[in-house]
């Protein structure tokens, strides 16, 4: 079977891994990578697969219903997987007009582009959404989100968030567009841009500079290796339940200040520093307002339905990850100088 296969914000983090997984397990599929290129998407990510003759690249915003419409009716595809986005929670605070513009109109614009494409002939048809455990709130000190928790953003990110998945689940039940979500926890790996914690202490241990830990440091986040989410949004997309959604998470909670000491020891061992070199650079700073104190997944139904579990364990996903940035020196140069930037314009404007 051919299926034509768009996937949204495939120049960024998470979507980038999204597409090499797709592009190279499925040569029988073509895959259209559908982003803005905005700070956050950078085309030198997918350089190793640029010329796979199943992959294509399509400039466009997910903002613009033409153009959304147009890239439907070039493709005509058969499944949506969207992970576009503004997704830092710190810009959120201060432009949160940015987030209900690409996540929530945008998202509108994917449903209504796949609705009026399919006309109702469902039948191979799968949109899916990619999520956020955001949009849950906050827990205490003990308990896991479940796909049965209720909704309870607290950042314009979690709440724009929200919004789109609230959207996603009308359009199931309005017009039966056959939807599946995955609502994930914190992601790391390589390709992540340095204004996330894990990137931002690796950039700046590398360089020697304060790293901010945002109050007392005791906020818990629970950490997936970026590639085992990608092993989920494949095997949900492929085998999930239509209308449901799946909750997507290591079990692998980590106080930040905690996080941030292991990752100053990988690196003074790795950097061949003195032990505790980098511990000196932390520095508590302002906290983030609204800051969520703990998200921790109970992952257990997509392990038990469709098989999935994580592939890396926390010390050999972030050993991975530290390598990845330190051999890939120019990725992270040209990022910090912006110089990624220039990559469409050198490889695919004409
Ligand atoms: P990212 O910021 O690294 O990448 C976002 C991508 O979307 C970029 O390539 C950007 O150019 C593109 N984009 C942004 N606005 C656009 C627009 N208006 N039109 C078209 N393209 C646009 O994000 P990420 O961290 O890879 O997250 C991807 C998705 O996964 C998001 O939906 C996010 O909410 C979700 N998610 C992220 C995490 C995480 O830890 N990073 C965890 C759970 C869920
Ligand atoms: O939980 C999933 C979410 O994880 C995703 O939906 C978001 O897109 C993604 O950005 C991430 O959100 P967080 O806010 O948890 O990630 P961030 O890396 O920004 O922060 C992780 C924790 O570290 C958080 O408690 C804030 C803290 N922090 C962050 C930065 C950037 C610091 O202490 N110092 C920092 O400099």
């Amino acid at each position: 079977m051919s299926k034509r296969i768009i996937i949204t914000g495939g120049a960024g983090f998470i979507g980038s891994h999204v597409v090499r997984l797709f592009v190279t397990k499925y040569p029988e599929y073509t895959i259209i990578n559908l982003d803005a290129l905005t700070y956050a998407g950078n085309l030198e990510n997918l350089k190793d697969i640029e010329n796979h003759p199943n992959y294509i690249f399509e400039k466009a915003n997910i903002v613009d219903a033409e153009a959304v419409k147009a890239v439907f009716d070039k493709y005509k595809p058969d499944g949506v997987i969207h992970l576009a986005a503004e997704s830092h929670v710190d810009r959120s605070i201060t432009s949160p007009l940015d987030f209900v513009y690409t996540n929530v109109i945008g998202t509108v614009n994917l449903l209504n582009a796949a609705k009026e494409l399919w006309k109702k002939d469902y039948s191979g048809k799968r949109f899916h959404h990619v999520s956020t455990d955001e949009v849950y709130g906050a827990l205490g000190e003990t308990g896991f989100f479940t796909e049965a928790t209720k909704y309870d953003p607290h950042s314009p990110y979690s709440a724009s968030k929200a919004s789109s998945d609230h959207f996603v689940y009308a359009y199931s039940d309005t017009y039966g567009l056959p939807v599946v979500l995955t609502n994930c926890s914190n992601n790391y790996g390589p390709n992540h841009f340095p204004e996330k914690l894990i990137p931002l202490m690796i950039h700046n241990i590398i360089h020697n500079k304060p790293l901010p830990v945002y109050g007392d440091g005791k906020y818990t986040r629970d950490w997936l290796y970026v590639i085992d989410h990608a092993r989920a949004i494949d095997q949900v997309f492929h085998q999930g339940t239509v209308g449901e959604n799946y909750n997507v998470g290591g079990f692998n909670e980590w106080k930040n200040i905690d996080l941030v000491k292991l990752l100053c020891k990988q690196m003074d061992e790795k950097l061949e520093r003195p032990a505790g070199t980098s511990e000196q650079l932390i520095t508590f700073v302002k906290d983030r307002p609204g800051h969520d104190l703990r998200y921790a997944i109970d992952a257990s139904k997509i392990n038990k339905e469709l098989g999935w579990a994580p592939s890396v364990t926390f010390e050999e996903g972030l050993s991975k990850t530290i390598d990845w940035y330190l051999e890939n020196k120019e990725w992270l140069d040209h990022v910090t100088s912006g110089a990624y930037q220039a990559y469409y314009e050198q490889q695919y404007a004409h």
